[in-house]
């Protein structure tokens, strides 16, 4: 059965809702930042990735809830550092200013790294609660790799270095599966750990993530030129202005387009063993590739 968008949305505000320390908790200033950053109302995708891919082996919602959570939380965090002026410099985000340009940069950096800690204070203390210590360690280890050096932050460090660059199409392809696509890949192999996946299984749905990982970024890179501001919740034309290298800017928006739809085509037939076990998650890569926002 696919389950409902908005009310899994709603399911995963609260629970993150529960996680975070109430805002008036001392020193306030700190989890007044991290509130403010995460209920900003993201489309909380990889949650919600997460959860579709532990649907499809039949892991309860309130299982799976605390995992979903903790990619949020790192999610979140790469969200206020990437936002920061010495990374993109962009005063906008989820439709409000962004968390340096409201509790200044020395509470951004500090919010995001508690947001990062939290996550696997989450796994350690929320998951074991539900899964025997072996997957508990398997999550911490997805998402420490996705989230570290091998993983987003080495997607980043590339993203900066090629600023102002022109980029092989390799280097492109390196930041995009890094800086996106490994936080992706881990929110859907979570959901399949979780579940007890086979090694084949899981193969099967780490290709499928690494298609909608770099398809979401091309989107991504597509709406910073196409998109509607007041939607989109950040600024546009910031890629262009900062000369970051992107698909549109590499290859230009048709080619970029037809890029993420074969992905979301490809990706798909990837899913076809898993048969209805797999809809939430089919419904979710159509949403993600034809997006406004
Ligand atoms: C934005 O991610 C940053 C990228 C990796 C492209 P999302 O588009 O998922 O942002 P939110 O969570 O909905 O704000
Ligand atoms: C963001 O890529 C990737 C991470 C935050 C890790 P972008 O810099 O393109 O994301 P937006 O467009 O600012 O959301
Ligand atoms: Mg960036
Ligand atoms: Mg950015
Ligand atoms: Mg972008």
């Amino acid at each position: 059965m696919t389950f409902e968008i908005s009310r899994t949305v709603a399911q995963v505000d609260e629970a993150l809702d529960r996680l975070l320390p109430p805002e008036d908790t001392f020193p306030a200033e700190i989890h007044g930042a991290m509130r403010y950053s995460v209920f900003a109302g993201g489309k909380r995708l990889r949650p919600l990735l997460t959860l579709s891919a532990a649907e499809i082996f039949g892991v309860p919602q309130l299982h799976a809830m605390p995992a979903a959570c903790s990619l949020e939380m790192v999610h979140t965090y790469s969200l206020i550092h990437d936002d920061l002026p010495a990374l993109d410099n962009d005063n906008y985000r989820r439709g409000r200013f962004s968390n340096h340009k409201v509790y200044g940069e020395a509470i951004a950096i500090l919010a995001g790294d508690a947001l990062l800690t939290m996550a696997f204070e989450t796994l350690a203390g929320e998951a074991s609660a539900y899964f025997p210590a072996a997957t508990v360690v398997r999550l911490m280890e997805e998402l420490s790799k996705a989230a570290g050096v091998g993983g987003m932050i080495g997607g980043q460090v590339v993203d900066i270095l090629s600023e102002g660059k022109q980029v092989s199409a390799e280097r492109l392809d390196y930041i995009h599966r890094h800086k996106t696509g490994a936080l992706f890949s881990c929110a859907i192999r979570s959901g399949a750990v979780m579940g007890g996946a086979s090694l084949a299984e899981l193969r099967i749905l780490t290709s499928f993530a690494d298609k909608m990982g770099l398809a979401f970024q091309i989107v991504d890179d597509m709406l910073d030129i196409t998109g509607e501001q007041a939607l989109l919740g950040k600024k546009t034309g910031a890629d262009a202005e900062r000369q970051k290298a992107t698909y549109p800017a590499l290859f230009g928006l048709d080619a970029a387009q037809k890029k993420a739809v074969d992905l979301l085509f490809d990706a798909e037939q990837e899913l076809e063993p898993f048969g209805e076990a797999a809809a939430s998650l089919y419904y979710l890569a159509q949403k993600l590739v034809h997006r406004q926002s």
